[in-house]
């Protein structure tokens, strides 16, 4: 049996569980298995490995998308420049780490992307933001990063800093945050929507709700809106390209 699965704590509800089953029956893969493994401390990781021989892939999740960095062989640049990796693939004696999210965001963003959309707000500054910066750096689009916290090391505005010719002049939106997802549906980032308008395009990594209420707002002032459904799927099935390569 070839072994796949998922490591991070808790793993609660698993979409990737749920989407390599699937594939997994679908596709008459009867020789493959997606298992998940809920480790408390990433020092449980060379155990893992250990007692499971006949791994070949592994996604990783929250918390230790930056931890498990120093447990890995090989790790690619895109990774690496992030410090984040979600992907790892096993061969015989090595192990090697990838960042998915970076596809996932670049392919599912380009087809919306019009000739005015230069400039970027990316909203929060953890893991997804670094792997979306990391894209917008590629696509040559400038970006302000906005924050929470004014001491935070990377460069970033607050807020309350967001003003009418920011909002002019920055046509994507980009929430790296959890906020308003699920269960927390009636939350929003803190941006000023009435100065929204048809030449915004308003992009939420979260996918559960499926149009949450910064979506909402963005779609009342006539925005292109898009959630971060297809960003995961792509991010899965880019996941699997690595493993079998
Ligand atoms: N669609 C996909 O494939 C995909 C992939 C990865 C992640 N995601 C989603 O993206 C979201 C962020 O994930 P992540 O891994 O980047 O999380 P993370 O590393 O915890 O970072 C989230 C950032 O959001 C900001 N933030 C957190 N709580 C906040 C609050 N209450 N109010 C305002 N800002 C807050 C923080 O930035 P500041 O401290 O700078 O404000 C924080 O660094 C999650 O909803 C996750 O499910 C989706």
């Amino acid at each position: 049996m070839k072994l796949f699965g998922l490591i991070g704590y808790p793993l609660g509800h698993s979409f990737s569980k749920k989407y390599f089953d699937k594939k997994f029956n679908d596709e008459n893969l009867d020789d493959c298995i997606f298992e998940l493994f809920a480790i408390k401390d990433i020092n449980e990781f060379h155990k893992l490995t250990e007692e499971n021989t006949n791994l070949k892939g592994l996604a990783v999740t929250i918390p230790y998308k930056q931890s498990i960095l120093p447990f890995i062989n090989y790790v690619s640049v895109a990774a690496t420049e992030i410090g984040a990796v979600n992907c790892i693939k096993f061969t015989d004696c090595n192990t090697t780490g990838h960042n998915t999210d970076v596809v996932g965001f670049e392919k599912s963003l380009i087809p919306l992307l019009q000739p005015h959309h230069t400039k970027a707000l990316v909203l929060g500054t953890g893991g997804s933001s670094k792997a979306v910066q990391y894209v917008l750096k590629l696509l040559k689009i400038d970006f302000l990063l906005v924050s929470r916290d004014k001491t935070n090391t990377q460069d970033c505005i607050a807020y309350n800093d967001i003003d009418q010719k920011i909002m002019a002049e920055y046509s994507i939106i980009i929430n790296c945050t959890p906020i308003g997802m699920t269960p927390n549906e009636n939350a929003m980032p803190a941006i000023p929507y009435e100065l929204l308008s048809a030449n915004h395009l308003l992009y939420d990594l979260i996918y559960t709700p499926e149009k949450t209420l910064f979506l909402k707002k963005g779609e009342l002032k006539y925005c292109t809106i898009k959630n971060g459904f297809e960003m995961l799927i792509i991010q899965a099935e880019e996941n699997w390209k690595i493993w079998n390569a």
